[in-house]
């Protein structure tokens, strides 16, 4: 039987990095959950839908598949803050929760994992994953990190904005009512603010390996 991988975490804390290095040595598909809420804020800009108007919002799901999520489209400050502002909706939590628990069943035939990163995946997606790790680093790290990736693709970026940026996304989903950012009561925390991402990598294959 697949074993499923749940990842957690903050904005811009390493997760998907992650969850490809394991996919790569595994060979194992992932769900890139956010990307789910992305999609349907991309549909809800595009038809220039009011993000507190449920009942539109819940529309565009007819229009986000899988095949949706690799559009480059969705990544910009705009589709952070929409996919932000409605992932605080229940009827739409509630609606995509089918998708991420189907996945598994879906994709991970076969497969050793399947990994699905996000932010509610160990608490309300699989709260009996196999796996469940929580990343954490401070703001400030992550908006250096973030800073330097952009900077690295020889793009402008200020650090400012993108701290700005991180602690509102930060404040949304740690206060928000229905399923905020919180670790699973038995996941292991990794606070990856003093060690890169290669040495998470190991810790996470020890964790898989161990059990
Ligand atoms: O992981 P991401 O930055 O691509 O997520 C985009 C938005 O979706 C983010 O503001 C939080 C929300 N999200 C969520 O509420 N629950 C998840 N499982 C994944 C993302």
């Amino acid at each position: 039987m697949v074993k499923l991988v749940a990842i957690d975490g903050p904005a811009s804390v390493g997760k998907s990095t992650l969850a490809k290095k394991l996919s790569k040595k595994y060979k194992s598909p992932i769900l890139y959950s956010g990307k789910l809420y992305r999609a349907v804020a991309l549909e809800v800009i595009k038809r220039k839908i009011n993000p507190n108007n449920v009942r539109e919002i819940l529309k565009c799901l007819s229009f986000v598949n899988l095949k949706k999520l690799e559009s480059k489209e969705l990544y910009s400050s705009e589709i952070d803050n929409i996919s932000s502002k409605i992932s605080a909706k229940k009827q739409l939590r509630d609606e995509l929760i089918k998708i991420q628990r189907e996945f598994p069943k879906k994709h991970g035939r076969g497969k050793k994992f399947a990994i699905i990163e996000g932010r509610d995946i160990g608490t309300v997606i699989f709260p009996k994953a196999d796996y469940k790790i929580f990343l954490w680093a401070d703001a400030e790290t992550r908006a250096r990190r973030r800073y330097e990736q952009i900077k690295k693709n020889g793009k402008k970026a200020s650090y400012k904005k993108i701290f700005k940026e991180i602690n509102a996304r930060d404040r949304k989903d740690l206060t928000r009512k229905i399923a905020p950012l919180i670790p699973a009561s038995n996941s292991v925390l990794l606070d990856t603010s003093y060690i890169d991402i290669e040495q998470v990598f190991k810790a996470l294959i020890k964790i898989i390996l161990k059990t």
